[in-house]
């Protein structure tokens, strides 16, 4: 089988129109190049958790402690869930049932915070997420943000200017994390500049997580009080949340999410992350995060080559970002280029000026199988597809992605 297909005779005669729907995305999926980076391919395992039975079962609390009856199962899959993340993470306290990365935030700001209180973040033209104060979402309109930024020159964090921050609005919390910097931040150095000036640390390692399970990146959990992340990315588990903290704050966060931020949390996912972490605590996970951090320095380079300016020049982990400008088109009409030549992306703020870059990743394509050699063939398609050749591109793409089917032949 070159895709993986719902079950389909079920599906295809009570509901044709659905069933084309997902055998499209499937399609999709296959045969063009997935460099979202914040997309994975999950196992067959976990996508079997995500479609059991599980999915009806409502369970609001915690296991031996629930509003519903016929818990058992549910309890069994949400404690394995734990324990899995514990041991993973080495986290004296895991909790899974944030329905995503953005619940995982509000949650630890609920769990730490008081409305009004001054946050110290990564400023969103830097790179920065929703949750990190922007005016659109719930952490702009209830909490005072303030934005760190990165060096316009190198791309990263200036921790002077976050220190020089922190002194100046003596924030609550002080949040690390990002959606597109590519580099390891120094957590050692966010704990002391928190302890000098008495803040909560709060890690969003919603991109890194992966990696840290598989050993390709250092991991917040000794330095930050609580630790926010999502299981979809390198992690390569079911889209959801996760909050990892010390014992000292795990009743203030678990009820930061149940009752008040949540309600029944979703059991299915939570067998399903249990899934994932079982699988992401075999050696194989960690060879597969190690090959993501490789091939992404690969590709970076091999960009740089054909005349991207790399963010920061270059990458530690999946992701990269960088300037097509060069190649005369910014980043949205790159990504409208790439996209018309099979090859899917974002575009992301760049740390200087007002125009935006592309930003993307090596998970899912990693997934699949793809090494180096790959990796400097998709550099080749990217200046080929900016250079306006899609049609021949999209063929080569499409050849390239069917030879490493995400689900196998
Ligand atoms: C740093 C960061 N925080 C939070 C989130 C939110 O995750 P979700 O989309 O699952 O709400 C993301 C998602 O990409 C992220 O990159």
């Amino acid at each position: 089988m070159s895709v993986i297909t719902p079950p389909t005779d079920l599906l295809r005669q009570q509901d044709p129109q659905m069933a084309d729907v997902l055998a499209g995305e499937a399609q999709r999926q296959a045969t063009t190049l997935q460099l979202v980076a914040a997309e994975n391919f999950t196992s067959p395992a976990v996508l079997a958790a995500l479609g059991s039975p599980l999915a009806n079962k409502y369970a609001e609390g915690y296991p031996g402690n629930r509003y519903h009856g016929g818990c058992e199962y549910a309890d069994a899959a949400e404690r394995a869930a734990v324990e899995r993340a514990r041991a993973l993470f080495g986290a004296e306290h895991a909790n899974v049932q944030p329905h995503s990365g953005s619940a995982a935030v509000l949650a630890a700001y609920a769990a730490l915070l008081r409305p009004g209180d001054t946050v110290l973040a990564m400023g969103l033209p830097y790179g920065g997420h929703l949750t990190h104060g922007s005016p659109a979402n719930f952490s702009g309109r209830w909490f005072d943000f303030v934005g760190y930024g990165v060096d316009a020159e190198t791309g990263l964090i200036d921790y002077h200017q976050v220190q020089q921050l922190a002194r100046t609005h003596r924030p609550k919390a002080i949040v690390c994390g990002s959606i597109s910097y590519p580099r390891h931040p120094e957590y050692s150095v966010f704990r002391e500049i928190a302890d000098e000036v008495g803040a909560y640390f709060i890690a969003d390692a919603a991109h890194p997580i992966g990696l840290v399970a598989g050993g390709a990146a250092p991991s917040p959990v000794p330095y930050a009080d609580v630790v926010c992340a999502t299981t979809h990315k390198v992690l390569r588990g079911p889209r959801g949340g996760m909050l990892l903290c010390a014992a000292e704050f795990a009743e203030r966060i678990d009820r930061a999410v149940f009752p008040f931020t949540q309600g029944g949390a979703q059991m299915h996912t939570i067998a399903a992350k249990a899934v994932a972490f079982g699988e992401a605590a075999r050696p194989a996970f960690a060879t597969y995060a190690h090959r993501v951090a490789a091939n992404a320095r690969v590709l970076a380079e091999a960009l740089a080559d054909r005349g991207f300016a790399v963010t920061t020049g270059g990458t530690d982990t999946h992701l990269i970002t960088a300037d097509p400008a060069a190649l005369g088109v910014d980043g949205p009409a790159a990504r409208g280029r790439l996209a018309a030549a099979g090859i899917v992306l974002d575009t992301c703020a760049l740390p200087y000026g007002d125009q935006r870059g592309i930003r993307l990743g090596t998970a899912a394509v990693t997934t699949q199988g793809m090494g180096e050699p790959e990796m400097a063939r998709i550099a080749g398609l990217f200046a080929e597809a900016l250079r306006g050749e899609a049609a021949g591109v999209r063929a080569e793409a499409a050849a390239l992605a069917q030879g490493f089917p995400p689900y196998g032949r």
